[in-house]
């Protein structure tokens, strides 16, 4: 090595340490640390307490220190205050301060501490008023201090007295409480924090034992969470502290350190999958303040990415829905992420935080917390205790004011509330009626049906059919003839009188969100006539049911021709044309109607095939048409199937018919690879198939990872251009993705490059697809012979990274051969 080259080496390692320390630690400019009443310097886990005989000139009055035999360290001596006294602190860096106030009550000649009662402020902040205690405690508080001095001023009530055992000033480090969190209802940002003193109430461990000042990064002391756990049996422990990372856009190690990242508490799910409780914790504390809740999440606990989606509470209210850390920090398991919700003033004397399963469809129930960290904030008087002037009321006549005033007040309320009730009644039932009127046209002389048997298809409207007709149809409901289950029901297959086969989707009963569906379908689907949409044959809601019954598709789903069910393979061509037929299908459901109406349940599932192999866009339960979405975009709760959703649609609940792209570029490379859309017994970052691929794609090598049955059966071209057309549909902003015309165009494209030359077989092509072995490839295959499932060849790919594709490809198709 050369010279300059070691200097660059020693330059590199110092810029590392230097990074790596002022990351990791944390020096804080103004660092206060005074053992109140003591003569000697106390050292309390690792930090020097002064003795404030030499503070003395930050005190302005002086009392008497007393001692105590019995207790350790900081707590044997005391400041005693028989008048109003101040703590003044030089500042050499505004921001906030953490004022971390030691309380130990014991009794020392005429002064019986427990029975003081005392008042202590900052300057503007009343951190606690009339305050008293006969136990051992600290009490914590943050404030943004902006001038040069910080002044603790201790005031004893009423012919009482005053008394501190230890106090620290230390600065917080800048970005521990930014001007970020939400609101929690209505959910928005929470203007003003930086204004807020704060009293830290609860610091809680998750799922591991105490973190003490030591073990933290800024000398805090986190507590275990058992004791605030409302019912223990349903949680479960985990520990995994080597796992924790910290990358940027998550936390740092100063928001919490990895003690805290690296144990949590989860639902204990048994392996249930059907597991539907919440994990709650509950805290007490005082009504009529907000409170800032701070959630720390890592994700220990899952295998790979996008696996935990779960919902957070707090009290009542949802913070935050369907929560996947892996949407936060993108492809980081395990990475550090904290969130901060204001509560509204509380009313009540306990605080809940729960935690509970998200009910999308196929996540597995569970639902994780790492740390937690309650703050009180001060309310209108700037004032951190006691009770808000607005609540309380010195005089009795006021009082009663104020009572006669509620009781006329909620009377009023109680009132318009009820005229509002009736009002929304009457308003809903009308615009039901009104609602009706869209899809109530199918509705077909019920007389006509009286028999009950008649029931045929004219071949473009949907009728109300009989329930008994239904019933007859499907050999009432013979559990044989189910062909499918879904979220909304069963299916069945059914045969009318006049010979039509049909498909017939029985809705389980009283499920609202069924409802729901159930009219959306019928709304979108009597709309809607195009060969690549599934037609609506008729319904029946006799009787509370919800039957829809459709056309039936002799080849089931295209979902099923890939994977799992054993259906044919189809050839390269065939899965184009499904492709481009669907494509269709989803172009005229975004432009073929005055407004655009978005699937939102786009997925190989529901892409059924006819008895020629043509492809039919069903499912239309989830859809949206435009001017809903406008009014209702932001509050729109995600659904759709997982491993298809549009992760922007993820991130901002804004609906567009670029999320059906997204989910259709999903569609794509299912067909072109043939596996689960999400498959969690592989190995990691082959889970998601939409990010495997799109890796692959990145490569210019997406030919490793196709459907073993089409390997070399697909001219280059082609490839390439299915490659290209899926990589835009995955974009991550909707803007960036293409439209559904678009998307059309280019697989017809496709089509027409595979089918220019690819005439006679493509047997005889696949020289051309293939390169030649390198001997060292060849030695490589030779050296593992036991290359078999298809893809355990993509993970030697994997290990060869670099080798070119063609070789590798060529090794694939010859060990299939052996
Ligand atoms: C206590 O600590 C201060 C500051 O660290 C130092 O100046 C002083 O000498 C120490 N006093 C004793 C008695 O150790
Ligand atoms: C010391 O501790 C004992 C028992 O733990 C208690 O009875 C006594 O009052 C304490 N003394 C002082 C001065 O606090
Ligand atoms: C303490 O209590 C007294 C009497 O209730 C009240 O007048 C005073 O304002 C209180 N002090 C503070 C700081 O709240
Ligand atoms: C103040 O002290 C007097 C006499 O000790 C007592 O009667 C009164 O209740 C006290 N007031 C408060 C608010 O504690
Ligand atoms: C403290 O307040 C000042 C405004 O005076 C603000 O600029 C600063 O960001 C605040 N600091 C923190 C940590 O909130
Ligand atoms: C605290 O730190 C010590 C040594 O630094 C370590 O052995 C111990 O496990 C840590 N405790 C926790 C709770 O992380
Ligand atoms: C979880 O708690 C929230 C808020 O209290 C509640 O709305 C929800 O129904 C609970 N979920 C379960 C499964 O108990
Ligand atoms: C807390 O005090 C600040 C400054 O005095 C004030 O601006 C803010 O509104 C107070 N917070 C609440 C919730 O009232």
């Amino acid at each position: 090595m050369d010279c300059r080259g070691f200097h660059l080496l020693i330059w590199v390692v110092s810029v590392l340490c230097l990074a790596c320390f002022g990351c990791c630690q944390f020096t804080p400019k103004d660092n206060y640390l005074i053992d109140c009443g003591s003569l000697t310097n106390t050292t309390v886990d690792g930090r020097v307490f002064m003795a404030d005989k030499l503070a003395d000139k930050l005190l302005s009055s002086p009392q008497e220190p007393v001692t105590s035999s019995n207790d350790s360290s900081l707590y044997q001596t005391a400041r005693i205050f028989t008048g109003s006294s101040k703590y003044t602190f030089s500042i050499s860096q505004t921001g906030r301060h953490w004022i971390r106030l030691y309380f130990n009550p014991f009794d020392s000649g005429n002064f019986i501490m427990s029975k003081a009662t005392f008042s202590v402020s900052s300057q503007k902040y009343g951190l606690l008023s009339n305050f008293t205690t006969n136990s051992k405690v600290v009490k914590e508080f943050s404030v943004n201090v902006t001038t040069d001095n910080l002044v603790i001023t201790f005031s004893p009530s009423n012919n009482s007295f005053a008394f501190i055992n230890a106090i620290e000033v230390v600065s917080v480090p800048d970005q521990l409480i930014t001007d970020n969190a939400i609101l929690i209802s209505p959910q928005e940002k929470f203007q003003g924090l930086m204004w807020q003193a704060l009293e830290t109430v609860y610091r809680v461990n998750m799922g591991g034992p105490t973190v003490t000042p030591l073990n933290d990064t800024l000398g805090r002391t986190w507590v275990p969470d058992q004791s605030f756990l409302l019912q223990a049996n349903v949680a479960k422990v985990v520990s995994k502290i080597s796992a924790v990372k910290y990358v940027s856009g998550g936390a740092t190690r100063q928001i919490a350190p990895d003690s805290v990242y690296g144990t949590a508490t989860c639902m204990k799910s048994d392996d249930d999958p059907d597991s539907n409780f919440n994990v709650t914790w509950e805290f007490n504390v005082d009504p009529g303040f907000q409170y800032l809740v701070r959630f720390h999440f890592c994700d220990i606990e899952s295998e790979g990415l996008n696996e935990l989606y779960f919902n957070v509470f707090i009290d009542s209210w949802m913070a935050v829905k369907d929560l996947d850390l892996s949407t936060y920090l993108v492809n980081v398991l395990a990475a550090a992420y904290y969130m901060d919700y204001v509560t509204l003033k509380t009313v009540s004397n306990k605080l809940r935080v729960s935690i509970g399963p998200s009910n999308l469809h196929n996540t597995y129930p569970n639902a994780i917390l790492n740390g937690l960290e309650i703050m009180k904030m001060n309310n209108s008087v700037s004032s951190l205790s006691g009770l808000a002037p607005d609540i309380t009321s010195s005089s009795s006549k006021k009082n009663v004011g104020m009572i006669v005033g509620v009781i006329v007040g909620v009377f009023i309320l109680v009132v318009l509330a009820g005229v509002l009730f009736m009002w929304c009644r009457k308003r809903s039932r009308m615009g039901q009626q009104g609602h009706s009127k869209t899809w109530i046209p199918l509705y077909i002389n019920g007389s006509k049906y009286s028999n009950g048997t008649t029931a045929s298809v004219n071949s473009n409207l949907g009728y109300r059919f009989p329930f008994v007709a239904v019933q007859e149809a499907t050999n009432n409901f013979d559990e044989s003839w189910v062909i499918g289950i879904g979220g909304f029901g069963k299916v069945y297959k059914g045969v009318l009188n006049d010979g039509t086969k049909v498909a017939v989707k029985r809705g389980n009963p009283r499920s609202q969100q069924g409802l729901a569906e159930f009219q959306t379908e019928i709304e979108m689907l009597s709309q809607f006539r195009h060969r690549h949409l599934v037609s609506l044959i008729g319904y029946c809601d006799e009787k509370n049911e919800m039957i829809l019954i459709y056309e039936y598709m002799e080849n089931g789903t295209l979902k099923g021709h890939l994977y799992g069910l054993g259906l044919p393979s189809l050839s390269w061509k065939q899965r184009l044309e499904v492709c481009i037929g669907s494509a269709r299908g989803l172009h005229y459901l975004h432009t073929g109607y005055a407004k655009a109406v978005i699937h939102r349940d786009v997925k190989s599932a529901n892409i059924l095939l006819d008895e020629n192999l043509m492809a039919k866009v069903a499912d239309f339960g989830l859809s949206k048409t435009g001017p809903e979405i406008d009014q209702t975009h932001v509050s729109t709760a995600v659904k759709g199937s997982f491993g298809y959703l549009d992760p922007e649609y993820f991130r901002r609940q804004q609906l567009t018919e670029k999320s059906d792209v997204y989910s259709f570029g999903v569609v794509l490379f299912e067909v072109l690879c043939a596996r689960p859309v999400i498959d969690p017994t592989l190995p990691r970052e082959m889970v998601n198939l939409a990010e495997w691929a799109m890796k692959w794609q990145k490569k210019g090598q997406l030919e490793q990872i196709i459907d073993s049955t089409l390997a070399g059966k697909i001219r280059p071209d082609s490839l390439r251009k299915f490659g290209e057309t899926a990589e835009k549909c995955l974009a991550d902003f909707g803007i960036d993705r293409p439209s559904m015309g678009d998307v059309l165009w280019n697989l017809e494209y496709a089509l027409q490059l595979q089918e220019a030359v690819v005439q006679g077989e493509p047997e005889e092509n696949s020289t051309n697809l293939i390169g030649e072995l390198s001997p060292q490839i060849n030695n490589f295959s030779q050296v593992d012979a036991s290359v078999s499932a298809a893809h355990s060849d993509v993970s030697i790919a994997d290990d060869l990274s670099g080798v070119s594709m063609s070789r590798v490809f060529s090794q694939l198709v010859k060990s299939e051969g052996r």
